[in-house]
Order: structure tokens, then C-alpha cells, then sequence
């Protein structure tokens, strides 16, 4: 008897039609980044569409860096922080909080739906959240399509 090939996370997540969104994945290192981690460790399957960069708190965020990642192709941004009163700098989710605010506001006066920037928090042991806001912001991103570059080129002045 053969014996079937295990399934891997990938199998459960074939590419549907022609469009995969790229999403860019900004974790906090002390709670999302480690809530990643348990997902992972917990072998919780969830979509491969997110690329993971890790920074010491939320309060790094760069609004700039939202718009590079979509200057170089990303469908999406997904912006993940400690839970209010858990941030190791104090206040640095809060102020990634009002980033994030003034963000949406400056893609929405372009034009660009809000639900490609998606901020929220998890924490070291929410590793099923964390698979929850992936799973949800893949499908959203989705829906929406391929993100439509013409103002972040023209912000990068590439136009
Ligand atoms: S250390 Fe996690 S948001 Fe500040």
C-alpha cells in the first residue's frame, strides 16, 4: 500500500484564480511576532500570502514604510502590536494607533480602500488570532483585487 503524501499548510491553500495577494506583515517582536510564532509551533494552518517583517514595537512604524511596501508590490499592509497596557515601550502602540488613523486617511483621499491597511493587536499567546486577522485580511484583499499603484508611484516619484 502507498501511503498518501502528507499535507502541508500550503496544500490547504491552493491559489484561487489568477490573483494572490501580497501582503506585508509589519509584528511587533514581543507579542505578535511571538503570537506568529505559536501559530506556527501549534501548526494552525492559515494562507501564505503574508510577508513577515519584525520590529521591536508598533511605535517604529513608519508610515513611510506602508507606502514602500506598496510602492514594491504589496496588496496590503497588516500592521500587528501588543494589546494597550502589554507594549514594552509604554506607548509605542498607542502612537501606532494614531499613525495608522492618519494613514487611512491619506490613502483614503487617494482613493485606496482602507481595508488593505489593517491594524490591530495580538498578543504572545494569541496564536488562533493571529491566524484569524491573516485568514480575514487574505480574503478582503481578495475581493478587492490587485492593488491600483498609480498614486504610490507617484508619491515615490516613479511616475
Ligand atoms: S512592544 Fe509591542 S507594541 Fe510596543
Amino acid at each position: 500500500m502507498i501511503a498518501e503524501p502528507k499535507k502541508t499548510r500550503q496544500d490547504n491553500f491552493e491559489p484561487r484564480g489568477d490573483f494572490e495577494p501580497k501582503i506585508v506583515g509589519f509584528l511587533c517582536n514581543w507579542c505578535s511576532y511571538a503570537g506568529a510564532d505559536k501559530a506556527g509551533l501549534a501548526q494552525i494552518p492559515y494562507p501564505p500570502n503574508v510577508r513577515v517583517v519584525k520590529f521591536m514595537c508598533s511605535g517604529r512604524m513608519d508610515p513611510q514604510f506602508v507606502l514602500q511596501a506598496y510602492a514594491n508590490g504589496a496588496d496590503g499592509v497588516l500592521i500587528l502590536a501588543c494589546h494597550f497596557g502589554d507594549c514594552h515601550y509604554k506607548e509605542g502602540n498607542f502612537r501606532a494607533t494614531q499613525r495608522h488613523r492618519m494613514l487611512l486617511q491619506l490613502l483614503k483621499q487617494e482613493g485606496i480602500e482602507e481595508e488593505r491597511c489593517r491594524f490591530d493587536y495580538v498578543s504572545a499567546s494569541e496564536g488562533d488570532k493571529f491566524v484569524q486577522v491573516v485568514t480575514e485580511m487574505t480574503e478582503a484583499i481578495r475581493k478587492l483585487g490587485p492593488l491600483h499603484r498609480q498614486f504610490i508611484l507617484k508619491a515615490k516619484g516613479d511616475s
